[in-house]
């Protein structure tokens, strides 16, 4: 059965299409919305040079597809990269990171000119904190993280028998009201132990796409 988040995210994953340009080298994020985008990408695989990937499920699904994963050490600056979130606000701040793949998509994000978030509508809120934030630790920092984090007003879960693909661990933070986006991501990438905290805001969005069975709305 196909519901309306489904189709929000298929319709959104489609319009990314249209920010393609020949010749590129496109960045690819993580999730079931960018798993649609990677399909609907298939069909246009020879206008593009290849793709830097964000996760190792990503990569898979592009070779699958018959693109050619590259290393974005040798891609250099990217002009588009197209990911999923957990969440926006109308500012185009993101959570990310519920898929794990936060640390590279931060990379990505950070290394592309243009970043097309594609989402459905449900992902859409005032005020970031719903989606527990995930933030990648170093495994052996990971209670002292979590202390840190408590005294920041959160209440970190650690996710259990889950490595990321740098092999390090995760806390998903809990009860995170986040007034200020840009204050939170700092102050969390400040404590000692962590590689990344999922809140996008340094780096925010430059679109986000927001699909609903209706049609496809742009932040
Ligand atoms: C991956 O780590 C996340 O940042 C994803 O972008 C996010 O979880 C979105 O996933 P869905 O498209 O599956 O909702």
């Amino acid at each position: 059965m196909t519901t309306d988040t489904d189709s929000g995210k298929k319709l959104a994953a489609l319009e990314a299409l249209k920010w393609l340009e020949d010749g590129m080298v496109v960045g690819v994020g993580t999730g079931s919305t960018v798993n649609l985008f990677i399909d609907a990408l298939a069909a246009q695989r020879h206008r593009i040079r290849g793709a830097v990937s964000s996760s190792s499920a990503s990569s898979q699904r592009l070779a699958a597809a018959g693109i050619e994963v590259l290393d974005l050490n040798s891609a250099g600056s990217l002009e588009l990269y197209v990911d999923g979130a957990d969440e926006t606000d109308t500012h185009r701040r993101l959570v990310k990171g519920g898929g794990g793949a936060l640390t590279r998509e931060k990379i990505i994000a950070a290394a592309s000119r243009k970043f097309v978030c594609i989402v459905d509508e449900s992902k859409v809120v005032d005020v970031l904190g719903r989606f527990p934030v995930p933030v990648e630790v170093i495994p052996m920092a990971r209670s002292y993280v979590a202390r840190q984090l408590v005294a920041l007003g959160g209440q970190p879960v650690w996710r259990e028998q889950y490595l990321t693909d740098n092999g390090n661990q995760i806390l998903d933070v809990h009860g995170l009201r986040i007034l200020d986006p840009l204050a939170i991501e700092n102050a969390i990438e400040n404590i000692t132990g962590v590689v990344t905290a999922g809140v996008f805001a340094r780096r925010p969005a430059d679109v986000v796409l927001v699909g609903d069975p209706g049609g496809v709305r742009k932040l």
